[in-house]
């Protein structure tokens, strides 16, 4: 289902300097019980609890799906871990194109940016639009000055607002529950212990999914294959902890702490946005467990072959030694080319491609890539899903929550909170004059002691 290959890690192919050895579990056999046993004491305990997630039952939330089947238009509202993995499903599992060749269409607006919102507004009719508010907290910034355009404007075109908003947030909490009690809005609840970026496989991920016709059940059995083997293996077999320990090692031990995550298939650069937040958000800490200041985190860059081989490539093999390289890809596409080269076989930069497929090219760079890293001593790793379907899809996604928490376990750091997140969100607050926020805008008035801008004029 999922196959990690960690040869190119090893001493016995990047060298004595940038490798690890070939048992290099067994060094770290302690580090790697007790991080995995404190994990699995807290299954289902409070933020553990997306523990549970793979195990739900969805009878409910699929009936929903004959009542967003009336609507041409779905719009997403929401930002962060509300709107990267329904992003990252769309995107991996539906046509490239999908407005393009479908009648139903989706759109996200995950910025404050205006011309995100106008512009999808401009191409959507409303009354045969549905939005999706999403915002586990009910409060932040982007996401209800968004809901606010799209409120009123259902309102000037007479148009039932229960009719055309679903809310999905958090159950008696923030005004989006009480905005969606008083509208009787339709609404689905993110479980309260659920963080925003482990949330993926709830509402948040579900709503947007069932409208696209995205098996939502096949991404639970995904997760729950993950979540047995992952239960089932001893520590010392287990990919995914050994996945979490190479990239603590890699950071903690061998100063490298740019994570790289290379994706080889278009489909599944979104599921490595999705990761980048779940990884910074999770593990990007200033003070550990018992609150030393750390200051820790790798810094996840993602990346998408073969496209990235002519633009970065060239610093990863010949650059400083701080990245290790993780690549992500899929044995099979969904589609795929097979290459006739006839009339044109007498130029020699086409014919060798004669019978062969597009799958053949990709995999080919690939394999070469992970070549040329491992002769200049550059540790790599890959992550490879059987195919890109929904049940390899809610797998890999799991896998990579539960790798997530097992390194946030190694650092001795909570990968559930973001105070560095927050900490932005108040001051936007405090900036736009939110009831509440005076002291905080004072605080930021007197943090800004001096001035250096430049113009260039025309
Ligand atoms: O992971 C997180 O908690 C954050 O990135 C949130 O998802 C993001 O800030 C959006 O928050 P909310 O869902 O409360 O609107």
């Amino acid at each position: 289902m999922i196959e990690f290959d960690f040869s190119n890690i090893l001493k016995e192919n990047i060298g004595q300097q940038h490798g690890l050895v070939s048992d290099f579990y067994d060094k770290h056999n302690t580090i790697i019980r007790e991080a995995y046993k404190k994990i699995e004491n807290s299954r289902g305990k409070s933020s553990y609890k997306f523990m549970e997630l793979p195990y739900q039952k969805l009878d409910d939330i699929v009936e929903y799906k004959h009542k967003l089947e009336e609507f041409k238009y779905f719009v997403l509202i929401g930002i962060g871990g509300s709107s990267l993995g329904s992003y990252a499903l769309f995107k991996a599992l539906k046509h490239q194109n999908h407005n393009l060749i479908n009648n139903k269409k989706i759109f996200f607006v995950d910025n404050s940016d205006p011309s995100t919102l106008n512009d999808i507004l401009d191409v959507i009719e409303l009354e045969n639009t549905v939005f999706n508010v999403v915002t586990k907290s009910g409060s932040t910034a982007e996401t209800m000055s968004s809901f606010s355009v799209i409120f009123d404007l259902l309102k000037e075109k007479e148009l039932e607002v229960s009719k055309h908003i679903i809310a999905t947030t958090t159950e008696k909490k923030g005004d989006l529950y009480s905005i969606a009690q008083k509208y009787e809005l339709d609404t689905f609840f993110i479980p309260e212990d659920v963080g925003g970026r482990y949330s993926v496989l709830t509402p948040v991920g579900f709503i947007p999914a069932l409208y696209l016709d995205i098996d939502i059940k096949q991404l639970l059995e995904g997760a729950k294959v993950v979540d047995s083997a992952w239960r089932r293996k001893q520590v010392e077999n287990n990919p995914i902890v050994l996945s979490g320990l190479i990239n603590y090692l890699y950071d903690k031990k061998m100063t490298r702490n740019i994570l790289a995550l290379m994706c080889y298939k278009d489909k599944l650069e979104n599921i490595g946005n999705w990761y980048q937040q779940l990884w910074a958000e999770s593990l990007g800490k200033k003070y550990d467990n018992d609150n030393n200041i750390i200051e820790n985190g790798s810094t996840p860059v993602i990346l998408r072959g073969a496209s990235d081989q002519h633009s970065v490539l060239q610093l990863f093999m010949e650059g400083p030694h701080d990245k290790l390289i993780v690549f992500l890809n899929s044995k099979k596409s969904l589609s795929d080319v097979e290459y006739n080269i006839d009339e044109l076989s007498d130029y020699r930069s086409l014919s060798y491609f004669d019978g062969k497929s597009s799958e053949e090219l990709i995999q080919s760079e690939l394999k070469g890539v992970q070549y040329a890293l491992q002769k200049v001593e550059r540790p790599n790793y890959s992550i490879t899903i059987d195919e890109i379907d929904e049940f390899h899809i809610g797998g890999l996604l799991y896998a990579l929550e539960l790798q997530t928490v097992l390194s946030a376990s190694l650092y001795e750091v909570n990968p559930f909170d973001q105070p560095g997140v927050e900490e932005g969100k108040k001051a936007t607050y405090a900036l736009m004059g939110r009831d509440g926020y005076d002291e905080k805008r004072k605080e930021m008035e007197e943090n800004i002691k001096n001035k250096l801008t430049f113009e260039i004029k025309d």
